[in-house]
């Protein structure tokens, strides 16, 4: 299945209301099947725009003008029914205390699968073995409320996880954690990608994250892609990122500060840094 097309987005642009500027503005990109995508961009830039137009909230459930066509595991994201589209994308959104409105994490992650008509007998193993797969084993009865953020944003992926979705697309899914949440919720992407196969695609502002764990990066700036490459080819162009309000790592500011212009190997990790240093 490596190296099929998961997402085939081809000339998408949305504006949301007339007379505003295109939210995305003839977007093209393909992303690959078992493919880890980070997307960066300044508040704005249209990241979640892009979520939703993957799953189909946009523009079915969405005022606003279409243009382009979005082919999401072969599926026509303007005309597969939303609740359709949910048992092939996953999405998580930044806030996980504001995803929780049930009052045990089983209920919780049983919600998605109620929407999907899963019958009420299939639903206590899927709802384990998701709370499982996220290291909440054993949590079925405890208020989501009473979880750390982590673990909250762990238990809104066991949610989507629950509807066996080949794409997990993640906006911002550690803005309002703790380090320790952050870690938590990333290593578990890594995981899901590495181990099960996913599809994973996060929208982030935090470039250490997408340079320790993406194969690919896009570069969101007022609904157009700008830069598109691995993480060592996007942060290499760091003037450029500057100039649109973006961070490269630390790790790739000091290697081009002593003049490394090796776009394939520049470093772009503290691990990476330190044998980049020590191989000049
Ligand atoms: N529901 C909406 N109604 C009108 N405009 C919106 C709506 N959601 C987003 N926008 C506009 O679309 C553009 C892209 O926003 P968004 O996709 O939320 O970007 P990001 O997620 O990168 O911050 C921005 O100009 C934003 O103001
Ligand atoms: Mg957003």
């Amino acid at each position: 299945m490596a190296g099929e097309i998961a997402i085939k987005i081809e000339g998408l642009t949305f504006t949301y209301a007339a007379g505003s500027k295109p939210a995305l503005s003839d977007i093209n990109l393909e992303i690959k099947r078992g493919e880890y995508l980070g997307i960066m961009g300044l508040n704005g830039a249209g990241k979640t725009t892009l979520g939703l137009s993957i799953n189909g909230i946009v523009p079915q459930s969405t005022m606003g003008f279409y243009e382009g066509k979005v082919t999401v595991e072969g599926l026509d994201t303007s005309t597969t029914p939303v609740r359709e589209m949910a048992r092939t994308v996953g999405i998580v959104f930044d806030n996980p205390e504001f995803q929780m409105s049930q009052v045990s994490a089983a209920e919780e992650v049983a919600l998605g699968l109620e929407n999907l008509g899963v019958p009420t007998e299939e639903m206590p193993p899927r709802v384990s073995a998701a709370l499982a797969t996220v290291g909440l084993p054993g949590f079925e009865e405890r208020s989501p409320m009473g979880l750390s953020g982590g673990q909250q944003q762990r238990l809104a992926i066991a949610s989507v996880l629950a509807m066996h979705p080949r794409i997990l697309f993640m906006d911002e899914p550690t803005s309002n954690l703790d380090p320790i949440g952050k870690e938590e919720v990333f290593e578990l992407a890594r995981k899901l990608n590495r181990e099960d196969g996913l599809t994973v695609i996060v929208a982030e502002h935090e470039c250490e994250v997408l340079a320790a764990y993406a194969d690919r990066i896009v570069v969101l700036d007022q609904g157009k892609i700008v830069m598109i490459g691995t993480p060592s080819e996007v942060f290499a162009r760091g003037d450029e990122l500057a100039k649109l309000g973006l961070r490269v790592p630390q790790a790739t500011e000091l290697a081009l500060d002593l003049g490394g212009s090796d776009k394939k190997n520049l470093p772009v990790t503290t691990e990476a840094a330190v044998k980049w240093v020590e191989a000049r």
